[in-house]
Parts: C-alpha cells; structure tokens; sequence
C-alpha cells in the first residue's frame, strides 16, 4: 500500500526521502512524489509508475532545505496518474496520506460550496485544504491539524508540513501505521521501519488519535484533543541487511531459498534439543491450553490459507475443533465466540486492516487473542494479548513465501503443544515428531534442488489456458495457496480445489488446454486422489504431480512429476509448497512480468 517518509535533519533531504520510499518499494505503488523546502516554499516533484521515473526527474533538482515530504502511492480514489500523485501542496502546505478519508464526498461537497477548486481527484487533497484552510484562519501547523482530525473519517495515516514553520511536521494516524523515528541530529517519520533504520533504532509506533508533533530534533507525543502524552521510543531490532537481493534476480527468490533457515528460525524458540520436547516459548499458560475448546483462527490471503492447514493440524493433534475464516468476512458476521475459546490471528506484515479489525472485535469480547506475526512491533502484535512469531527475516516481495513456511511450522508447534496440554500426545510420538521438524530444513533444501526443473518447465507452460490445483485433506489448502501464487504473479486463471470436489463442477473445465497441478503424496488418500488424476487425463487434462519417491504409476500420469522426499504426513505442505511457488515464479518470470511488485498489489493491505 502506500508509503510515507518524511525528513528533518542535516542530510540532504532529496537522497534520505528517496532512498526512504526505495526501502517501502516493496509495498506496492503506481506513482511517487517529493516536497522538499527550497527557499521557503515546497518543491514538488511527481511522477507516475515507478521509483526511477520520479528518480529521473530528481537528478536535476537541487534543494536547499532540510525537511521534507515523500510519498508512494497505491491508487484508490483516482487513477495512477501524476495529477493524483502524493504531495499534495495546498497554499503553503503539504501533505501525504496513507488510507482512505470516507467521508470525501461529503468534504468535497463543502468545499466545493466554498468556491474551492481542487487539482486532483484525491480524497487526500481535500486534507491538504482543510488545513490549509485552519492556518488562513490563524492557526499554527499543529493547531490546524487538530482542529481538522474530527472532520475526517475513515482510516488514514497522514503527514503535514508548512512553509511558515519550516522545521516541523505533524504526523498523526487513525488506521494505517505511522513510526517516528528519532535520534539527536535528525527525525524520520515513516509508514514502515525498514525507511527509519538506516538512520536510527529508536522509534515511536504512534497508536491511533495520536498525533506526533515534530520541531527541530523534539518530538511531542499528544492526543488528538492536543493533549501531551508521556511516551517514550522503544528500541527495534530490525536489520536493514536482510532487505537486500544478495545476488538473487528477485527478493522472490531469494526469499524462496531463504526458507529453510526460516523454518529453522521459526522452531527454534520452541523446541528442547536435549529432551526432544515441544516448549511453546508464548503468553499461553499450559493450564490456559488444557482448557481450550474451541480454536478460530483469522487471516487474509496467504496466511488464511496457513490457517487452513493450522485447522488440520490443530484438530488431527490436538483434537480442539478449528473454524478458519477469512479477516474480513469474521469482522463482519458478528462470530460467536464460546468462553474457552482461542482466537489465532495470522498476519505476515501484522498490519493487514481486515486482520486488525477481527483482532478488536474479539478482544471486545473478552476472548483470548493469540497473534502469529512476521513483523515485531506491528499493529497487530502489539494488540494482541500473546505471541508467536514467524521469524522468517523481512519479507520483501508481495507474493509471500518464507512467512507461509514459517506460519505452518508455528502452527505445528501450537497443535503439538495443545495436544500435550490435553494429555495427547505421547513423549515418544513427541520426540519423534520433533525430530521429523528439525529435519525439515534438509529436506527443503532437497526439494530447492530442483529449482531448474521449473525453469524449463514454465517455458513449456505459458501456453496454458488455466491452471486447476488439486488435492486432498492438508494438502487442499496448498493446493489454493499454488493457485493463489500463480493468479498474483502470472496473471494466469488458476483455481484451487478440494480433489474430491472434481466432479462436482470443476471436471467440467477439463480439456487439453487445461494444466492439472495435483498434489499427490503417498498417504492414505493417495489412491482416491490417483483416481481424480485418471479422470482428468481422460479429458486431456495435462498433468503436473507432486508426489513422493520414484512414482512409477504417478509419472506415467503426467506431463512433469516432481519426486519429493517421504517426511512425516502433516509436515508434507512444508515441502511441497516450495514446487508450486517455483512454478510461480518461473512462469511469471519468462512472461516477463514484476515478480516482486506484481501489478494492482502491495505488500501491506492497511486499509479494507
Ligand atoms: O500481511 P498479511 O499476512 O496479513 O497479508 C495477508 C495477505 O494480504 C497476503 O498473504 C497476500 O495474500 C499475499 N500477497 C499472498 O502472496
């Protein structure tokens, strides 16, 4: 989604904000733009698509102060065009703005009736005025702003800054994060951290109706009534190192191969190697587990569909019944949720609005919320009540991978330490089942091996008029997790199913020019799932499998066959994901498309 940087210090402010929204490219946007002071006023340099365009039109321009605005833009109200780009300068104030002001309508209305013309199509600009308008009035900066917070609605994160007080800015948020970061020569306001650290650690995350009033080098933390809060920055840990390709075409990539030392880091917390024992290193009191009756569990996208395994893994161990339902249909439909319930809220960037949103609700409720973040200190984990952490390293590009990977070994972790709360788990299974996990980096550097047969392969299956990925049980939800990566990245029709759904519509789609990607492992379904296979070949369905070991029955099925190594039955979508996110990525690539910044979406979905 959109990014925000904003400068004040002694570096030149054109460099720190450009390498700022460089750092949030990964977001997603469609057009970008700067106001920097230059002899008392804002400079405003804009441009449509990418960074480097608006890069280019920088080379020539020269300022001489030291504070600044930048923005990223992912377009909402209006189309990716310069017209609608960030800044938004208003007689001599300037703005950027992440999120949605929903009554924009209603605003533009107003004004409009006042005689006011606007330049852009933006609900942000209508902010730009509002201010603009409180400072003609006689208002300072900050005064305007406040004065102006209870006119908008919706969920927005915004940063304003005037000529007339030439060393502040005003950051204030209701719904999208905002971070100051703060150090004794210079501030950096930011949307996202990874554009604050390589200048400092220590930071504010601003809650919502807080508003950040920056003056020279002081930062003043107030309500959104003006009142002064007592505040103090946290130190982050979060290396800038890790957001780098390190010889890697794509962030994709490299995030893909980065996933068994992701693995690895995810278990690691949470597993005894002495004794072999699962030790949940989270909030969760083992007598609080013992009690558990009922488990949700809460997500978007990707991390819905980790969700989805988690039901699995959860009710197989454990024995807890699971319901796993996507952010922003639980937000709406008014859940019951039973006194001895958990409620799992899965959130790469910990930021996602739907997520957020299901995460209060629930709280509202009294019921226990247990996140399961990438990012420390997002939104989402500073909200809920206990922890669990993917610790997969940054991930950069918008097709998530590693933090999948992650997510289904924290949520091994979690069935595991629920069954033993529940008495269900023998030392010896236990033990046994650790040691399969600890072994499932290996195994994922096997199957990475085979990164070249999908190279080859994708050549071969760009021709494809769409894509039908097909399993049974645990492997179902990979199976729309493949089609998931294929649709965001190839731009291709892929669907996900349930393999014993064929018959009931799908078939019907079956033809020669349709690719079957079947995930065909040797556990109890695998004959009923062979079966499916025949009746697609049948219909000329062209068949990719993925199976285990030499598969003679499979391989003679299917067009390609990938042989993956035998592990532990629940721990096969770990290995078995890494073929369908390479398919993915190699068939995106020789299409030619942006594997990490895939068109119409961004990395953080902060607004609905
Ligand atoms: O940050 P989150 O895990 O909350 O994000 C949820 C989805 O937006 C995300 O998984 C999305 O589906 C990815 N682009 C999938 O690759």
């Amino acid at each position: 989604m959109c990014g925000i940087v904003g400068y004040f210090g002694p570096q030149n402010p054109k460099e720190v904000i450009f390498n700022g929204l460089r750092a949030l490219e990964y977001r997603g946007y469609d057009s970008a733009g700067v106001a920097i002071l230059h002899q008392g006023e804002f400079k405003r340099v804009r441009a449509e698509g990418k960074l480097d365009q608006l890069g280019r039109r920088l080379e020539s321009e020269s300022f001489d102060g030291h504070l600044g605005i930048g923005h990223t833009r992912w377009a909402t109200h209006g189309l990716p065009i310069e017209r609608n780009a960030h800044p938004h300068c208003v007689g001599g104030v300037s703005i950027v703005h992440n999120g949605i002001i929903e009554n924009h309508a209603a605003l533009r209305a107003d004004l409009k009736a006042q005689g006011v013309e606007c330049s852009s199509d933006t609900d942000s600009e209508l902010v730009a005025h509002l201010i603009s308008q409180e400072i003609s009035g006689g208002r300072n900066l900050l005064q305007a702003v406040l004065a102006v917070l209870p006119r908008l609605e919706g969920a927005y994160s915004i940063l304003a800054v005037s000529k007339d007080q030439p060393n502040e800015m005003v950051a204030f948020k209701f719904g999208p994060p905002l971070i100051v970061g703060v150090s004794a020569e210079e501030v950096v306001v930011a949307s996202d951290i990874q554009a604050i650290v390589p200048h400092t650690r220590q930071v504010i995350f601003l809650e919502d109706q807080e508003v950040a009033h920056v003056q020279g080098t002081q930062v003043t933390l107030l309500n959104h009534q003006g009142q002064a809060l007592d505040k103090k920055p946290t130190l982050v840990d979060w290396s800038q190192e890790k957001a780098e390709k390190q010889g890697y075409p794509h962030f994709m990539l490299k995030e893909i191969f980065e996933q068994p030392r992701a693995v690895a880091q995810a278990l690691a917390p949470h597993l005894c190697l002495e004794s072999h024992q699962v030790q949940l290193d989270c909030e969760l009191e083992e007598s609080f587990l013992k009690d558990i009756e009922r488990v949700f569990i809460v997500g978007c996208g990707t991390s819905f569909y980790a969700g989805l395994a988690g039901e699995y893994l959860i009710e197989t161990w454990a024995r807890v019944p699971v319901e796993v339902e996507i952010a922003s249909e639980f937000r709406y439909r008014q859940p019951v949720l039973p006194p001895q319930s958990l409620v799992v809220v899965i959130s790469q960037s910990g930021e996602t609005a739907d997520t957020l949103a299901a995460l209060r609700l629930v709280k509202e409720q009294g019921v226990q919320v247990l996140s399961i973040c990438n990012v420390p200190n997002s939104s989402i984990d500073r909200e809920a009540q206990a922890h669990l952490y993917m610790n997969a390293g940054v991930e950069i590009g918008v097709a998530s991978t590693k933090a999948f990977v992650s997510t289904l070994a924290v949520l091994n972790l979690l069935a595991l330490a629920l069954a033993k709360a529940k008495d269900r788990l023998s030392g010896p299974r236990e033990a046994e089942l650790v040691q399969s996990l600890l072994a499932l980096p290996s195994h994922m550097e096997t199957v990475l091996a085979y990164e070249k047969f999908f190279a080859e392969a994708a050549e071969s299956l760009k021709a494809y008029r769409g894509f039908l990925y097909m399993g049974r049980g645990i492997h179902y939800p990979i199976a729309l997790e493949g089609a998931l990566k294929l649709k965001e990245l190839a731009y291709m029709h892929a669907e996900g199913y349930a393999a014993g759904e064929m018959k009931h519509g799908p078939l019907a789609l079956i033809d020669s020019h349709m690719a079957i990607v079947m995930l065909a492992p040797k556990d109890e379904l695998y004959e009923k799932t062979l079966s499916n296979l025949e009746e697609a070949k049948a219909r000329g369905g062209q068949i990719i499998s993925i199976g285990t070991g030499e598969d003679e029955r499979l391989k003679s099925l299917s067009l390609h066959y990938l042989a993956l190594p035998q592990t532990e039955g629940l721990l096969m979508p770990l290995l078995e994901v890494i073929p369908l996110q390479l398919l993915a990525y190699h068939l995106a690539d020789s299409l030619g498309h942006d594997v990490d910044q895939p068109r119409n979406l961004a990395k953080s979905v902060t607004v609905e």
